[in-house]
C-alpha cells in the first residue's frame, strides 16, 4: 500500500524567524518506508526524464538527492556552499525566504549535453532551484527536471522554474 507522505512532515511556527510555518522533513527520513517511498517517486521521475546526472543544492538536497541517483545508477553533483569544493567552480547567488547565499559547482563535474534532473526538499521562493539550474547551465548542462518532497505554492517558486518539467510529492 502506498506510504501517507503528508503523514510524516512535521510544521513549526515561527523558524527559523517569526512569520516562517517550517515544514520539516525529518519523520519523513527517519522513517524507512516513508523515506523509500519519497525516494522511488522521485527515482522515477528522474528516469522518466532519462536523466544522467542528479544536482542537488547544500544541504537538505543532498539527503533527497544522493539516494535517487544511487537508485538510478546515475551520478550525483553536490551544488555547495563557500569554501568547500577543491577544483574550479562556477557559482550562483540567490535570494532565500529566509536570507542570502552562493552555491558552488565544480567546473569538471558537468558536461555538455548532460542531462540533470535537480532535486531537494523543499521549493519555496525557488531561488535555491534557481541558483542550481544557473551552475548547471552555466556549465552547459541541459535541466530536465526538478524535483521536490514539498511545494509551497503560496511563494509561487514554480514561476521560477518555467517550463522544466516539475514534480512535487506534497504541496501546501
Ligand atoms: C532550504 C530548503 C531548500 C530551500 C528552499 O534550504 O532545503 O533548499 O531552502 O527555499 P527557496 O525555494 O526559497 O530557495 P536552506 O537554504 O535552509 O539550507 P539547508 O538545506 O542547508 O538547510
Ligand atoms: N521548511 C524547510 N525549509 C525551508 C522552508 C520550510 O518551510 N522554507 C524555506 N526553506
Amino acid at each position: 500500500m502506498a506510504v501517507d507522505l503528508t503523514k510524516y512532515i512535521s510544521s513549526y511556527k515561527d523558524f527559523p524567524k517569526k512569520g516562517i510555518l517550517f515544514r520539516d522533513i525529518s519523520p519523513l527520513i527517519e522513517n524507512p518506508d516513508a523515506f523509500r517511498e519519497a525516494t522511488n517517486r522521485l527515482a522515477a521521475f528522474a528516469k522518466k526524464e532519462h536523466a544522467n546526472l542528479i544536482a542537488a543544492p547544500e544541504a537538505r538536497g543532498f539527503i533527497v538527492g544522493s539516494p535517487v541517483a544511487y537508485k538510478l545508477g546515475i551520478g550525483f553533483v553536490p551544488a555547495r556552499k563557500k569554501g568547500k569544493l577543491p577544483t574550479a567552480t562556477v557559482s550562483a547567488s540567490y535570494g532565500l525566504e529566509y536570507g542570502k547565499s552562493t552555491l558552488y559547482m565544480e567546473k569538471k563535474a558537468i558536461k555538455p549535453g548532460d542531462r540533470v534532473v535537480i532535486l531537494d526538499d523543499l521549493l519555496a521562493t525557488g531561488g535555491t532551484y534557481s541558483a542550481t539550474a544557473k551552475l548547471v547551465k552555466q556549465l552547459k548542462g541541459n535541466v530536465v527536471g526538478a524535483g521536490f518532497i514539498i511545494e509551497l505554492s503560496a511563494l509561487k517558486g514554480r514561476n521560477k522554474i518555467g517550463d522544466v518539467d516539475t514534480m512535487s510529492l506534497i504541496k501546501y
